[in-house]
């Protein structure tokens, strides 16, 4: 195979014709088809519009996506990711080998995919690389965590283990039907009862201006709170400059985002939120962050925020019929809501790190 891999300049629109719109649209069948095989059909669903705008820098990170080629046809994509905020040294990346080649031939180009990323990285001078690959929920290799592992002959994985890449961390995407839910509103009615110290605020779309030096502080203590294991990633900073940026983001190619917090009645302080994010397409909405502050940890916030989400959601969108969600396989707090909330299992995900070695 003669294995060419190389960027492509985005183009100004999704429909754009000629060279830069063509590798657009093949990169966005790829993720498709790639995202269907992760996490079987329907889960993962992103439009052209939305696949182009997740590959734009934002105030807090850029995108290098570069694509394999054997003549014409596309052999495999790397995705790279670089925090321009915090966590520079680090590079965040995915290789995904074309599944329908044989065996060898995935073997052949991930090497040649994380053979390029360790260049890319040097370039930008990020000494260390973690990559996401397809994980397991128990071994053969397990995660330094103790919790989850994956399989290190799986093709997008054997050029990691031979570079001396360790697996720090396996996430569980897990998936909840809200038809399988059918007694959300009693569930939700009891765990109001048991917070009664709390009330919930709830706004769709950008924070509003009464919340958001709050909404600051919560996602800065998300990045602290919410389980890294070993990978090296840096707590955040969020200055309101960073909250309108990600809240833009998130929202590019027409999504929306469906917020809920609660808040302590006797100090009016917010003490935490759960977020939802509203595809354009699709039947499936996407969980994003949920925490609780350490103090009112154990009163069934957590609950109460993802059950009233889920109601929120079935009342603005009947279209969305589930929601998707990432969580570390050891974050047990998440998984003990999560699975009482309906959620099961797709997949895995490992996540492999690599550093520079020190002279
Ligand atoms: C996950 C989290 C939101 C749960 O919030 P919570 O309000 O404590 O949730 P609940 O009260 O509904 O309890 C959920 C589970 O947390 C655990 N828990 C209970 N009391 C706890 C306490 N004082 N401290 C920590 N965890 C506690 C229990 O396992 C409980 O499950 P159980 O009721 O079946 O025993 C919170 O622990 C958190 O913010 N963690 C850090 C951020 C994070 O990891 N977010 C998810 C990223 S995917």
């Amino acid at each position: 195979m003669q294995i060419d891999i190389r960027p492509f300049p985005l183009p100004a629109s999704p429909d754009e014709p000629g060279e830069a719109g063509d590798a657009l649209r093949r990169s966005h069948e790829f993720n498709e088809r790639s995202n269907v095989l992760r996490y079987t059909e329907g889960v993962y669903v992103n439009t052209l519009v939305e696949h182009l705008a997740s590959l734009r820098p934002t105030h807090d990170g850029r995108v290098d996506r570069l694509l394999a080629w054997d003549g014409d046809d596309l052999v495999g994509v790397l995705t790279m990711y670089a925090r321009l905020l915090d966590s520079v040294d680090v590079t965040e990346v995915t290789v995904e080998p074309e599944p329908r080649l044989p065996l060898d031939a995935q073997r052949e180009v991930a090497e040649a995919l994380v053979a390029r990323a360790h260049e890319e990285a040097a370039r930008d001078g990020r000494t260390t690389i973690v990559v996401s690959a397809i994980g397991a929920a128990n071994g053969p290799v397990t995660a330094r965590t103790g919790f989850g592992g994956a399989d290190p002959s799986e093709p997008g994985t054997a050029p990691l283990v031979a570079r001396g890449y360790e697996l720090e961390q396996v996430y569980r995407v897990s998936v909840a039907e809200l038809a399988a839910l059918p007694d959300l509103h009693e569930r939700h009615a009891a765990a109001l009862a048991r917070a009664s110290a709390y009330e919930l605020v709830r706004w769709q779309g950008e924070t509003p201006a009464e919340h958001r030096e709050s909404m600051r502080a919560l996602h800065e203590r998300m990045s602290i709170d919410a389980p890294v294991a070993g990978l090296a990633l840096e707590p955040e900073t969020w200055d309101d400059e960073r909250l309108a940026a990600f809240e833009q983001s998130k929202q590019e190619g027409g999504r929306t985002l469906l917020t809920v917090a609660a808040r302590e009645r006797a100090t009016g302080e917010l003490v935490g939120f759960t977020t939802l994010i509203l595809p354009t397409s699709g039947a499936t909405a996407r969980q994003h962050d949920t925490l609780v502050t350490t103090p009112h940890r154990g009163h069934g916030l957590g609950m109460l925020m993802k059950l009233d989400n889920l109601l929120r959601l079935r009342e603005l969108r009947p279209d969305l019929v589930r929601v998707v969600t990432w969580n570390a396989e050891e974050n047990r707090p998440m998984l003990a809501v999560n699975e009482a909330s309906g959620f099961l299992p797709v997949a895995y995900e490992a996540q492999w790190q690599w550093k520079e070695p020190q002279p």
